[in-house]
This record gives C-alpha cells, structure tokens and sequence, in this order.
C-alpha cells in the first residue's frame, strides 16, 4: 500500500466539476482540513512571502556547487542566441538539480512552504532555465500574472548571480496586484503584456514600485506566481540560470510523493509548457485530466489575487 492519501469518490467528484479555479482551491482546503488534523491550526502567518508575495532564501545551495551547475548548463547548451532556453535535463545534470532542490528544501524553504498554505506541498515539475540579454523580447519578461492555480508557487534558485546588471526578477506585492486589477491589468492575454506599468494607472495616482530582490549565486526566490503581478529583468551581460520549482499543495509531505512515485515526472518533456490549471490536483503527480475540462474563468477572489475564496 503507498503512502498517499486519497480522498472518497464522491467529495472527489463534486470539486472536479467546479470551473477550475474553485476545483484547485477546493483541493487545496481539504489539504488544509488534513495538515490541521496532523499539526493544529494554523500560525499567523508572518512570513514576507505570506504577507507579501515574494520572499528571498538565502544559502539555498553551495555557492560552488551553483557555479559548477551553471558551467554545467554551457556544457549543455549548443546554441548561443536563444533568448530563453529551456535546458534540457538528464544523467548527471539531473541528479545534480534534484540535489539541489532537496538543499533547497532542506534549508528553509519546506518550513516556510508548509506556513504560506497551512498544508503539505509537492513539487509538481521544474524547468531549468538559461536566459541570455535579449530576454526582454519574450513575454515573461514584460508583467504578468502567471495562469495557474491561484496556491502554486515558483522558486528559482539560483546558478548565477543576480546583482544590479544581471538577470533578475521585479514584483508587485498583493497590495500593488490588487491596485492594477482594480484598473483591469490582472491576466492579460500575451499580446497586452507591458514592459512599463505607467501607463495603466489614472493620471495622478501614485506609479506602482516595483521590488526586485538582489541574490548571489546559490539564493532562492520564492513568490506566488499568479497572485503578483511580476517581470523577468533580462541580464546586460553574460546569462542567468535558474532552476524553477514548480509548487502545489499536497496531502501528504513532497518528500513522500518522490520516494513512493520517484523523481521522472519532475523533468518531463513538456516542463516548458506544462499547464497545471488543466491537471487533476486528485492525482499524486498532477496528470492532465482526461477531457477537455473547459475555458478558464477567473472568480473575483482571484483577480485580485486570493489565494482561497474569501
Ligand atoms: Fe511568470
């Protein structure tokens, strides 16, 4: 027998045929009911990335061992003009990265994960990421809000430094998120993406501000994703490499997921692309439901950037 948990038929049945925002979220509270039942209620919740959306670990992986992971990603790469390069990931690359996501855990990011959702978290699926200084033609690079279940978290951890010239990430905390929605900036399609926000507000009200956290080699930055409004910042020189770890609330703790289901899911070929709103959270490894589970439509609670309905 694995180690876990399903939940009954019919309470399963009633959540996937909610619109699919409400069907994660609804998957997301039972995780809760779970972990209170385990650990008490929940902590007021204190840290940045709670509170704010964004947050910074630091010393998530060996300075060294993030510079020998970066001189791995050049290895790996053949083609030097590609403006975001998914790298592709295997053999001894890829036990290196999940080394690396395990430190990352390890030294902090478990303990803040489990507070921000009062629950078990999985890692659903990475991406390693290598951007070169013409990142800004592609669309992560102008702001957005990630189409995803609105609890799903990114962490990147980082393989090169990301200093004042370098590759970095800029944010807007959920106060500032909230201000753009209410003047209809939330979830754009590709093509109304902007570089500047300045432009959204009405004449006379305060420019938003963004923050963009400054990391050395081996730092971590974790924020939510589709809760804030957030931009890439290519690099004026050189590259920036990332690993990506995709977050997702759980049932059971993420290191029992990977010692019962392993770790071949976590570097799929469609890692790039992968669309965890169209995914059955019922399933241990998040597998893409098996019909069409129909148009995305964001409730309010989310637009403004909820993580669980009010
Ligand atoms: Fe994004």
């Amino acid at each position: 027998m694995g180690r876990h948990l399903y939940v009954d038929a019919d309470t399963r049945q009633t959540c996937l045929e909610k619109p699919l925002i409400e069907c994660h979220a609804l998957y997301h509270q039972i995780c809760q009911q779970i972990f209170a039942s385990q650990h008490g209620p929940p902590r007021p919740p204190d840290s940045r990335l709670t509170v704010r959306g964004f947050d910074v670990l630091s010393g998530a992986v060996n300075r060294s061992e993030a510079a020998a992971l970066s001189c791995m990603v050049s290895n790996q790469i053949d083609e030097k003009d590609r403006v975001l390069t998914v790298v592709p990931v295997s053999g001894a690359l890829e036990a290196r990265l999940l080394a690396a996501m395990e430190s990352t855990l390890d030294r902090g990011l478990s303990a803040l994960l489990e507070a921000y959702y009062a629950s078990h978290f999985r890692v659903v699926h990475c991406q390693l990421y290598r951007t070169e200084v013409d990142g800004e033609r592609h669309y992560s690079f102008r702001w957005h809000r990630d189409v995803e279940p609105m609890a799903q978290i990114h962490v990147m951890i980082y393989f090169t430094p990301s200093g004042p010239d370098d590759g970095g990430t800029q944010f807007l905390d959920f106060a500032e998120t909230a201000r753009l929605a209410a003047n209809g900036y939330a979830f754009g399609a590709f093509e109304d993406r902007v570089l500047s926000l300045d432009g959204v507000l009405p004449k006379g009200d305060s420019p938003p501000e963004p923050e963009r956290p400054l990391v050395d080699a081996g730092d971590a930055v974790i924020f939510a994703a589709p809760r804030i409004l957030h931009r890439g910042v290519a690099p004026k020189h050189g590259h920036r490499d990332v690993l990506v770890l995709n977050i997702m609330p759980s049932l059971v703790p993420w290191r029992a997921t990977l010692e019962e289901f392993g770790t071949d899911h976590l570097f799929s070929v469609d890692g790039g692309t992968r669309n965890t709103l169209m995914t059955d959270p019922f399933d241990p490894l998040m597998a893409y439901f098996a019909g069409n589970p129909g148009p995305v439509d964001m409730p309010p609670w989310a637009m403004f950037g909820g993580m669980l309905p009010a």
